[in-house]
Protein backbone atom coordinates (compact mmCIF):
# COMPACT_ATOMS: atom_id res chain seq x y z
CA UNK A 1 0.00 0.00 0.00
CA UNK A 2 1.53 3.48 -1.29
CA UNK A 3 0.91 6.13 2.21
CA UNK A 4 0.22 9.02 0.14
CA UNK A 5 -2.13 8.06 -2.48
CA UNK A 6 -3.58 11.43 -3.68
CA UNK A 7 -2.47 10.74 -7.22
CA UNK A 8 -4.13 7.40 -7.24
CA UNK A 9 -7.16 8.50 -6.31
CA UNK A 10 -7.26 11.51 -8.18
CA UNK A 11 -6.58 9.02 -10.80
CA UNK A 12 -9.73 6.86 -10.04
CA UNK A 13 -11.99 10.16 -10.11
CA UNK A 14 -12.28 9.72 -6.21
CA UNK A 15 -13.15 12.69 -4.24
CA UNK A 16 -10.19 14.19 -2.50
CA UNK A 17 -9.00 16.84 0.27
CA UNK A 18 -6.49 18.45 -1.76
CA UNK A 19 -5.72 17.55 -5.55
CA UNK A 20 -2.59 16.09 -5.89
CA UNK A 21 0.52 17.62 -7.80
CA UNK A 22 3.79 16.91 -9.80
CA UNK A 23 5.71 18.85 -11.88
CA UNK A 24 6.43 17.30 -15.60
CA UNK A 25 10.61 17.22 -16.12
CA UNK A 26 10.99 17.30 -12.33
CA UNK A 27 13.87 15.72 -12.05
CA UNK A 28 16.74 17.27 -13.06
CA UNK A 29 17.55 21.11 -14.82
CA UNK A 30 16.59 23.32 -12.31
CA UNK A 31 18.24 21.62 -9.39
CA UNK A 32 21.51 21.78 -8.03
CA UNK A 33 22.17 18.64 -6.64
CA UNK A 34 20.83 17.44 -10.30
CA UNK A 35 23.90 19.57 -11.39
CA UNK A 36 26.48 18.29 -9.39
CA UNK A 37 26.14 14.32 -10.63
CA UNK A 38 25.17 15.89 -14.35
CA UNK A 39 28.60 17.37 -14.11
CA UNK A 40 30.29 14.09 -13.42
CA UNK A 41 28.44 11.55 -15.39
CA UNK A 42 27.24 11.81 -19.17
CA UNK A 43 23.51 11.59 -19.98
CA UNK A 44 23.02 7.85 -21.18
CA UNK A 45 25.14 7.17 -17.75
CA UNK A 46 22.91 8.64 -15.73
CA UNK A 47 19.91 6.85 -17.30
CA UNK A 48 21.79 3.79 -17.79
CA UNK A 49 23.08 3.27 -13.83
CA UNK A 50 20.27 2.26 -11.77
CA UNK A 51 21.58 3.90 -8.80
CA UNK A 52 22.42 7.43 -10.68
CA UNK A 53 18.78 7.28 -12.27
CA UNK A 54 17.01 6.13 -9.31
CA UNK A 55 18.83 9.06 -6.94
CA UNK A 56 18.05 11.53 -9.93
CA UNK A 57 14.05 10.39 -9.52
CA UNK A 58 14.11 11.21 -5.62
CA UNK A 59 16.13 14.35 -5.79
CA UNK A 60 12.91 16.52 -6.38
CA UNK A 61 10.88 14.82 -4.22
CA UNK A 62 13.64 15.27 -0.85
CA UNK A 63 13.18 18.84 -1.73
CA UNK A 64 9.90 19.39 -2.02
CA UNK A 65 7.71 16.42 -1.46
CA UNK A 66 5.08 16.17 -4.29
CA UNK A 67 2.63 13.59 -4.24
CA UNK A 68 4.44 11.32 -7.43
CA UNK A 69 7.51 10.74 -8.65
CA UNK A 70 8.55 10.21 -12.17
CA UNK A 71 11.23 8.01 -12.91
CA UNK A 72 14.39 9.70 -14.61
CA UNK A 73 14.84 8.51 -17.84
CA UNK A 74 14.08 9.79 -21.71
CA UNK A 75 11.81 9.22 -24.71
CA UNK A 76 14.63 8.23 -26.81
CA UNK A 77 15.57 5.52 -24.78
CA UNK A 78 12.68 3.82 -27.65
CA UNK A 79 14.84 4.65 -30.83
CA UNK A 80 18.22 4.00 -29.44
CA UNK A 81 16.78 -0.08 -28.31
CA UNK A 82 15.51 0.28 -32.10
CA UNK A 83 18.64 0.19 -34.02
CA UNK A 84 18.96 4.18 -34.06
CA UNK A 85 21.59 5.74 -32.95
CA UNK A 86 20.86 8.73 -30.31
CA UNK A 87 23.47 11.31 -28.82
CA UNK A 88 22.75 13.88 -26.48
CA UNK A 89 24.82 16.78 -27.21
CA UNK A 90 25.80 19.08 -24.10
CA UNK A 91 23.96 22.78 -25.01
CA UNK A 92 22.27 21.33 -28.47
CA UNK A 93 20.17 18.56 -27.09
CA UNK A 94 19.13 15.34 -29.00
CA UNK A 95 21.27 14.24 -32.18
CA UNK A 96 20.29 11.41 -34.28
CA UNK A 97 23.39 11.59 -36.94
CA UNK A 98 20.69 8.67 -39.33
CA UNK A 99 18.08 10.03 -39.42
CA UNK A 100 14.83 7.59 -40.80
CA UNK A 101 14.40 9.02 -44.67
CA UNK A 102 13.05 6.17 -46.77
CA UNK A 103 11.20 2.92 -46.73
CA UNK A 104 14.48 1.20 -46.83
CA UNK A 105 15.50 3.01 -43.48
CA UNK A 106 12.09 2.04 -41.90
CA UNK A 107 12.91 -1.76 -42.77
CA UNK A 108 16.08 -1.95 -41.33
CA UNK A 109 14.52 -0.35 -37.87
CA UNK A 110 14.37 -3.29 -35.33
CA UNK A 111 11.04 -3.94 -32.53
CA UNK A 112 13.78 -5.66 -29.68
CA UNK A 113 13.22 -7.58 -26.84
CA UNK A 114 12.49 -4.83 -24.75
CA UNK A 115 13.03 -7.13 -21.80
CA UNK A 116 16.80 -7.56 -22.66
CA UNK A 117 17.41 -3.76 -24.56
CA UNK A 118 15.83 -2.16 -21.90
CA UNK A 119 16.40 -4.09 -18.79
CA UNK A 120 18.51 -0.84 -17.18
CA UNK A 121 14.89 1.15 -17.07
CA UNK A 122 13.15 -1.65 -15.28
CA UNK A 123 16.05 -1.84 -12.60
CA UNK A 124 15.68 1.80 -12.08
CA UNK A 125 12.56 1.36 -11.22
CA UNK A 126 13.36 -1.34 -9.01
CA UNK A 127 16.07 0.64 -7.33
CA UNK A 128 13.82 3.74 -6.98
CA UNK A 129 10.89 1.96 -5.93
CA UNK A 130 13.20 1.30 -2.98
CA UNK A 131 14.26 4.50 -2.31
CA UNK A 132 10.51 5.61 -2.20
CA UNK A 133 9.16 3.15 0.58
CA UNK A 134 5.81 2.92 -0.52
CA UNK A 135 5.56 6.71 0.31
CA UNK A 136 4.40 7.76 -3.05
CA UNK A 137 3.98 6.54 -6.43
CA UNK A 138 6.20 6.55 -9.41
CA UNK A 139 5.36 7.49 -12.66
CA UNK A 140 6.73 5.51 -16.15
CA UNK A 141 6.68 7.41 -19.50
CA UNK A 142 7.43 7.01 -23.05
CA UNK A 143 6.87 9.60 -26.10
CA UNK A 144 4.35 8.88 -28.08
CA UNK A 145 4.74 7.26 -31.38
CA UNK A 146 4.59 10.72 -33.45
CA UNK A 147 6.22 12.68 -31.35
CA UNK A 148 9.38 9.87 -31.30
CA UNK A 149 8.93 9.36 -34.63
CA UNK A 150 9.44 13.46 -35.13
CA UNK A 151 13.38 12.71 -33.78
CA UNK A 152 13.80 9.74 -35.96
CA UNK A 153 13.07 12.10 -39.20
CA UNK A 154 13.95 15.35 -38.42
CA UNK A 155 17.30 13.95 -36.30
CA UNK A 156 17.48 16.63 -34.13
CA UNK A 157 14.88 19.12 -32.13
CA UNK A 158 13.16 21.76 -34.18
CA UNK A 159 10.46 24.84 -34.38
CA UNK A 160 8.24 22.75 -36.82
CA UNK A 161 9.32 19.02 -37.26
CA UNK A 162 8.85 20.53 -41.22
CA UNK A 163 11.21 16.94 -42.41
CA UNK A 164 9.26 14.93 -39.90
CA UNK A 165 6.06 16.07 -41.50
CA UNK A 166 6.92 16.28 -45.18
CA UNK A 167 7.98 12.21 -44.42
CA UNK A 168 4.91 11.71 -43.42
CA UNK A 169 3.00 13.32 -46.10
CA UNK A 170 5.09 12.25 -49.27
CA UNK A 171 5.26 8.97 -47.99
CA UNK A 172 2.84 7.42 -45.73
CA UNK A 173 2.93 4.09 -46.03
CA UNK A 174 6.84 4.05 -45.14
CA UNK A 175 5.50 6.37 -42.18
CA UNK A 176 3.06 4.05 -41.04
CA UNK A 177 5.41 1.39 -40.71
CA UNK A 178 7.69 3.32 -38.82
CA UNK A 179 4.70 4.57 -36.53
CA UNK A 180 3.68 1.05 -35.86
CA UNK A 181 6.97 -0.60 -34.85
CA UNK A 182 7.45 2.49 -32.55
CA UNK A 183 3.88 1.52 -31.19
CA UNK A 184 4.50 -2.10 -31.13
CA UNK A 185 7.95 -1.42 -29.23
CA UNK A 186 6.30 0.78 -26.87
CA UNK A 187 3.36 -1.73 -25.30
CA UNK A 188 5.66 -3.95 -24.70
CA UNK A 189 8.20 -1.28 -22.74
CA UNK A 190 5.27 0.19 -20.54
CA UNK A 191 4.47 -3.21 -19.58
CA UNK A 192 7.64 -4.51 -18.34
CA UNK A 193 8.13 -1.19 -16.43
CA UNK A 194 4.24 -1.50 -15.22
CA UNK A 195 5.78 -5.27 -14.30
CA UNK A 196 9.06 -3.44 -12.62
CA UNK A 197 6.72 -1.19 -10.33
CA UNK A 198 5.53 2.24 -12.00
CA UNK A 199 2.00 2.47 -10.87
CA UNK A 200 1.06 4.70 -13.76
CA UNK A 201 2.24 5.97 -17.36
CA UNK A 202 2.21 8.70 -19.17
CA UNK A 203 2.14 9.31 -22.78
CA UNK A 204 4.09 12.70 -23.92
CA UNK A 205 2.86 13.73 -27.15
CA UNK A 206 5.25 16.84 -26.83
CA UNK A 207 4.56 17.53 -30.62
CA UNK A 208 1.34 16.48 -31.30
CA UNK A 209 -0.12 20.09 -31.55
CA UNK A 210 2.37 20.54 -35.11
CA UNK A 211 -0.25 18.43 -36.54
CA UNK A 212 -3.50 19.48 -37.63
CA UNK A 213 -6.18 18.03 -36.40
CA UNK A 214 -7.02 15.59 -38.87
CA UNK A 215 -4.11 14.71 -39.20
CA UNK A 216 -3.41 14.26 -35.77
CA UNK A 217 -5.95 11.64 -35.76
CA UNK A 218 -4.01 9.76 -38.75
CA UNK A 219 -0.50 9.76 -37.78
CA UNK A 220 -0.47 10.39 -33.50
CA UNK A 221 -3.52 9.67 -31.96
CA UNK A 222 -4.87 6.36 -33.60
CA UNK A 223 -1.20 5.06 -31.97
CA UNK A 224 -2.00 6.51 -28.71
CA UNK A 225 -4.87 4.80 -28.47
CA UNK A 226 -3.34 1.16 -29.35
CA UNK A 227 -0.86 2.24 -26.57
CA UNK A 228 -4.22 3.19 -24.47
CA UNK A 229 -6.03 -0.41 -25.40
CA UNK A 230 -3.13 -2.47 -24.76
CA UNK A 231 -2.30 -0.90 -21.06
CA UNK A 232 -5.67 0.30 -19.85
CA UNK A 233 -6.28 -2.84 -17.71
CA UNK A 234 -3.22 -3.26 -16.47
CA UNK A 235 -2.19 0.23 -15.23
CA UNK A 236 -3.13 3.80 -15.15
CA UNK A 237 -2.67 6.04 -18.48
CA UNK A 238 -2.49 9.78 -18.54
CA UNK A 239 -2.36 10.84 -22.42
CA UNK A 240 -0.71 14.01 -22.45
CA UNK A 241 -0.66 16.17 -25.88
CA UNK A 242 1.09 19.51 -25.89
CA UNK A 243 -0.77 21.89 -28.37
CA UNK A 244 -3.46 19.39 -28.82
CA UNK A 245 -7.01 20.80 -26.93
CA UNK A 246 -8.51 19.92 -30.28
CA UNK A 247 -8.47 16.34 -29.68
CA UNK A 248 -9.60 16.86 -25.47
CA UNK A 249 -13.01 15.09 -26.54
CA UNK A 250 -11.61 12.08 -28.84
CA UNK A 251 -9.19 11.46 -25.81
CA UNK A 252 -12.06 11.46 -23.21
CA UNK A 253 -13.44 8.53 -25.22
CA UNK A 254 -10.16 6.94 -24.63
CA UNK A 255 -9.76 4.79 -21.84
CA UNK A 256 -6.82 6.70 -20.37
CA UNK A 257 -7.30 7.71 -16.43
CA UNK A 258 -6.21 11.58 -17.02
CA UNK A 259 -5.90 13.98 -19.86
CA UNK A 260 -2.90 16.61 -20.12
CA UNK A 261 -3.75 19.89 -20.74
CA UNK A 262 -1.45 22.93 -21.62
CA UNK A 263 -1.70 26.58 -20.92
CA UNK A 264 -3.16 27.19 -24.12
CA UNK A 265 -6.58 25.66 -23.01
CA UNK A 266 -8.47 27.20 -20.18
CA UNK A 267 -9.51 25.19 -17.23
CA UNK A 268 -13.46 25.59 -18.09
CA UNK A 269 -12.76 24.46 -21.73
CA UNK A 270 -10.94 21.63 -21.00
CA UNK A 271 -13.62 20.19 -18.96
CA UNK A 272 -16.27 21.36 -21.75
CA UNK A 273 -14.47 19.84 -24.54
CA UNK A 274 -13.94 16.52 -22.14
CA UNK A 275 -17.45 16.53 -20.87
CA UNK A 276 -16.47 17.05 -17.49
CA UNK A 277 -16.00 13.44 -16.34
CA UNK A 278 -12.15 12.03 -16.83
CA UNK A 279 -8.96 13.27 -14.46
CA UNK A 280 -7.64 16.20 -16.58
CA UNK A 281 -3.62 17.38 -15.10
CA UNK A 282 -1.71 20.86 -16.00
CA UNK A 283 -2.08 23.38 -16.72
CA UNK A 284 0.18 26.36 -15.14
CA UNK A 285 2.23 28.38 -18.13
CA UNK A 286 5.80 26.97 -16.75
CA UNK A 287 7.04 30.31 -17.89
CA UNK A 288 4.61 31.67 -14.93
CA UNK A 289 7.56 30.10 -12.22
CA UNK A 290 9.25 33.37 -13.07
CA UNK A 291 6.42 35.10 -11.25
CA UNK A 292 7.26 36.02 -7.44
CA UNK A 293 6.56 33.35 -5.13
CA UNK A 294 3.31 35.35 -3.77
CA UNK A 295 1.88 35.94 -7.23
CA UNK A 296 2.70 32.03 -8.07
CA UNK A 297 0.86 31.03 -5.14
CA UNK A 298 -2.62 33.19 -5.64
CA UNK A 299 -2.22 31.71 -9.31
CA UNK A 300 -2.13 27.94 -8.21
CA UNK A 301 -5.40 28.58 -6.15
CA UNK A 302 -7.09 30.00 -8.80
CA UNK A 303 -5.95 27.75 -11.40
CA UNK A 304 -7.53 24.74 -9.05
CA UNK A 305 -10.46 26.70 -8.34
CA UNK A 306 -11.36 27.18 -11.59
CA UNK A 307 -10.62 22.94 -12.46
CA UNK A 308 -11.94 22.01 -9.60
CA UNK A 309 -10.22 20.30 -6.78
CA UNK A 310 -11.76 16.58 -7.41
CA UNK A 311 -11.01 15.17 -11.12
CA UNK A 312 -7.56 16.98 -11.17
CA UNK A 313 -3.96 16.79 -10.51
CA UNK A 314 -1.79 19.95 -10.57
CA UNK A 315 1.07 20.34 -13.36
CA UNK A 316 2.73 22.85 -15.40
CA UNK A 317 1.66 22.44 -18.83
CA UNK A 318 5.03 21.55 -19.84
CA UNK A 319 7.93 20.76 -18.82
CA UNK A 320 9.53 22.91 -16.02
CA UNK A 321 12.29 25.53 -17.53
CA UNK A 322 16.05 24.93 -16.48
CA UNK A 323 16.41 28.56 -14.82
CA UNK A 324 13.28 28.66 -12.43
CA UNK A 325 14.33 29.64 -8.93
CA UNK A 326 14.34 27.09 -6.41
CA UNK A 327 11.77 29.14 -3.90
CA UNK A 328 9.13 29.56 -7.15
CA UNK A 329 9.20 26.00 -7.31
CA UNK A 330 8.90 25.66 -3.91
CA UNK A 331 5.87 27.88 -4.03
CA UNK A 332 4.11 25.93 -6.74
CA UNK A 333 4.36 22.70 -4.86
CA UNK A 334 3.16 24.62 -1.29
CA UNK A 335 0.28 26.40 -2.57
CA UNK A 336 -1.05 23.31 -3.73
CA UNK A 337 -0.32 21.28 -0.42
CA UNK A 338 -2.00 24.32 1.51
CA UNK A 339 -5.24 24.41 -0.40
CA UNK A 340 -8.41 25.14 1.65
CA UNK A 341 -11.75 24.19 -0.75
CA UNK A 342 -13.82 27.24 -0.63
CA UNK A 343 -16.78 25.37 -0.26
O1 LIG B 1 11.09 14.72 -14.85
C1 LIG B 1 12.06 14.42 -15.54
O2 LIG B 1 12.95 15.23 -15.91
C2 LIG B 1 12.18 12.95 -15.84
C3 LIG B 1 13.03 12.64 -16.93
C4 LIG B 1 12.74 13.12 -18.33
C5 LIG B 1 13.79 13.57 -19.19
N1 LIG B 1 13.25 13.70 -20.43
C6 LIG B 1 15.19 13.79 -18.77
C7 LIG B 1 16.06 14.65 -19.61
C8 LIG B 1 11.56 13.11 -19.06
C9 LIG B 1 10.14 12.79 -18.60
C10 LIG B 1 11.90 13.46 -20.40
C11 LIG B 1 10.91 13.47 -21.49
C12 LIG B 1 11.31 14.03 -22.78
N2 LIG B 1 12.52 13.99 -23.40
C13 LIG B 1 10.39 14.64 -23.67
C14 LIG B 1 8.92 14.79 -23.42
C15 LIG B 1 8.61 15.88 -22.47
C16 LIG B 1 8.82 17.25 -23.02
O3 LIG B 1 9.60 17.99 -22.38
O4 LIG B 1 8.23 17.58 -24.05
C17 LIG B 1 11.11 15.03 -24.81
C18 LIG B 1 10.56 15.76 -26.02
C19 LIG B 1 12.46 14.59 -24.64
C20 LIG B 1 13.59 14.71 -25.60
C21 LIG B 1 14.72 15.45 -25.03
N3 LIG B 1 15.59 14.93 -24.09
C22 LIG B 1 15.13 16.79 -25.30
C23 LIG B 1 14.44 17.72 -26.26
C24 LIG B 1 16.26 17.04 -24.52
C25 LIG B 1 17.19 18.27 -24.52
C26 LIG B 1 16.65 19.46 -23.90
C27 LIG B 1 16.02 19.32 -22.53
O5 LIG B 1 16.69 19.55 -21.50
O6 LIG B 1 14.82 19.06 -22.49
C28 LIG B 1 16.51 15.89 -23.74
C29 LIG B 1 17.58 15.73 -22.76
C30 LIG B 1 17.13 15.52 -21.36
N4 LIG B 1 16.19 14.61 -20.96
C31 LIG B 1 17.67 16.19 -20.23
C32 LIG B 1 17.00 15.63 -19.12
C33 LIG B 1 17.22 15.96 -17.67
C34 LIG B 1 18.74 17.29 -20.27
C35 LIG B 1 20.06 16.84 -20.74
C36 LIG B 1 21.02 16.39 -19.67
O7 LIG B 1 20.62 16.26 -18.50
O8 LIG B 1 22.17 16.12 -20.02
Amino acid sequence: MIKNDLFLRALKGETVERPPVWMMRQAGRYLPEFMEIKAKYDFFTRCQTPELASEITVQPIRRYGMDAAILFSDILVIPQAMNIEVQMKPNFGPYLPNPIRSQKDVDNVVVPDVTVELDYVYQAIKATKEKLNDEIPLIGFAGSPWTILCYCVQGQGSKNFDKAKKFCFTNPVAAHGLLQKITDTTISYLRQKVKAGVNAVQVFDSWGGMLSPIDYQEFSWQYIQQIIDALKDETHVIAFGKGCWFALGEMAKSGASALGVDWTCSARNARYLTGGNITLQGNFDPTRLYSPPAEIKKMVTKMINDFGKDKYIVNLGHGILPDIPLDNAKAFIDAVKEYKSPD
